[in-house]
């Protein structure tokens, strides 16, 4: 039997992948894997066990017995609501700090391990839009599109600014900038499944396009093979 095809949007964070991601579940009817949002609830769940982001048995253990559930979301800021154990953590995985602490966790070799079998479990039928940093080159290496979406730190910041003012959070652009900066370099870096495009991955550059040109130009892309 086949499987169900998937289009891996992979790229740094805040270049854009979860609008793409939500707009081509969209057009296709797809389903959505978010797999940041797997290393953000596994590091948020591991403090609040209260163990040490390095402890890498515990934190993949954690990982594997994620009690998660992700609900359409009826109104919001979100696609999905995200109840983790039970709790509405929706906004609380979202901050730029459960951010730093899901690289943190993402860079420890068990994490990863522990949520693989995890996403594959989201590759049905019709298809998969799978948003991350490894979907193409690790994850779903057989993907039949895959697009490697960027944007200069600046710009990201500038966007992921926006976003947190509009969910009334409290942050500054220059932390902000920081943050993503360190947060690029621990994922480009790292041993296992760093951040690059896959070889045959598509890059598109976002920095000074309007969402509506990011949109048409991925759908270009998507739309030559998935009708
Ligand atoms: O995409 P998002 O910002 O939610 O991801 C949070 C962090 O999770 C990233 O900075 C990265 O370290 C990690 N991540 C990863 N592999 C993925 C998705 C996210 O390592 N496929």
């Amino acid at each position: 039997m086949t499987e169900p095809v998937v289009i891996a949007i992979d790229g740094p964070s805040g270049a854009g992948k979860g609008a793409v991601t939500q707009h081509l579940a969209q057009r296709t009817g797809f389903q959505v894997l978010d797999s940041g949002a797997l290393y953000r609830l596994t590091g948020f769940a591991a403090r609040l066990d209260g163990l040490e982001l390095s402890d890498a048995p515990s934190v993949a253990a954690v990982a594997r017995g994620l009690n998660v559930r992700f609900v359409p979301a009826q109104s919001g800021h979100e696609p999905f609501e995200v109840m983790l154990r039970g709790v509405d953590v929706t906004d609380s995985i979202r901050t730029d700090q459960a951010g730093v602490d899901a690289s943190t966790v993402a860079a420890l070799p068990m994490v990863r391990a522990a949520l693989g079998d995890r996403q594959q479990a989201f590759r049905q039928a019709p298809g998969l839009i799978a948003d991350g940093r490894d979907m193409g080159t690790v994850v779903f290496k057989d993907a039949l599109v895959k697009i490697f979406l960027t944007a200069s730190a600046e710009i990201r910041a500038e966007r992921r600014y926006n976003q947190l003012k509009n969910k009334d959070m409290d942050v500054s652009l220059a932390a902000l900038l920081e943050s993503i900066q360190a947060r690029d370099a621990r994922d480009s870096n790292r041993a296992v499944a760093p951040l690059k495009p896959a070889e045959d991955a598509v890059v598109i550059d976002s920095s000074g396009m309007p969402l509506e040109a990011v949109h048409e130009a991925i759908w270009a892309v998507v739309s030559k093979v998935v009708t």
